[in-house]
């Protein structure tokens, strides 16, 4: 398992959350999304997957169990190195790069020598323990939420976060379509929330 030591040689990167998320805060069920919306899901992918420039990364943090119950057919992703955090595995699973024991270790490992010079955002893409985790990281600037407008019966919940810290951002924020979204009948709304520095020395 790899562990890392907060070390001197630290550079700051953007960790952002994407999640979509229906009436009851629901997320997923048994394992997997309650919902079928491809568009949203491409959404998400034009995200995680986006780099400035050429030979860039980012590194993406799942939870085991997303991990585990995420399509394979969509791997391996542009421009990503995949980090699963577990306390039981002690090896990357098949087409991941990295086990990590927490959150800070996953961060560490994309801000220190030798990736901190690849990789340019970190993104949390879920479970529930792993959004609950980055809500807290003083790095965490960028919570995307898709505000899916309809009730499914759920047994993992994206969690509360403070709304004063993480102001919405007005429509018309980058590569966030505005307005409000319809697919196989099912309503959604893109969100975007951004951690308020005003008061940061
Ligand atoms: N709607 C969405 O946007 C969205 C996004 C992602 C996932 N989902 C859904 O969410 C569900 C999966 O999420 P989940 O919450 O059940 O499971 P999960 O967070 O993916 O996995 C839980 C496991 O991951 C490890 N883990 C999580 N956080 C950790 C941390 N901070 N440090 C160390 N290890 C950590 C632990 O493994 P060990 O037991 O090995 O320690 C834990 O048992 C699925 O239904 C999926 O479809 C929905």
């Amino acid at each position: 398992m790899l562990e890392m030591e907060i070390g001197d040689n630290v550079q700051k990167k953007p960790l952002c959350l994407i999640a979509a998320v229906c009436n009851n805060r629901g997320i997923g069920k048994d394992g997997k999304m309650p919902w079928d919306l491809p568009s949203e899901f491409q959404y998400f992918l034009n995200h995680i997957t986006r780099v400035s420039r050429p030979g860039n990364m980012n590194m993406m943090v799942w939870g085991k169990r997303c991990w585990f119950c995420h399509p394979q057919s969509t791997l391996p992703l542009a421009n990503a190195l995949h980090a699963v955090l577990s306390t039981t595995l002690d090896t990357p699973p098949d087409h991941a790069h990295f086990v990590c024991k927490d959150l800070e270790s996953a961060v560490q490992l994309a801000a220190q020598p030798p990736l901190a010079g690849l990789i340019e955002t970190i993104w949390i893409i879920g479970g529930a323990q792993v959004y609950e985790a980055a809500l807290k990281h003083p790095w965490c600037e960028l919570v995307y939420l898709t505000e899916v407008m309809a009730d499914f019966d759920c047994d993992v919940f994206f969690p509360e976060f403070d709304k004063e810290l993480f102001k919405e951002q007005e429509e018309g924020f980058p590569n966030v379509p505005s307005g409000i979204q319809e697919e196989n009948g099912i309503k959604y709304k893109f969100h975007v929330y951004k951690r308020d520095t005003s008061d940061a020395v």
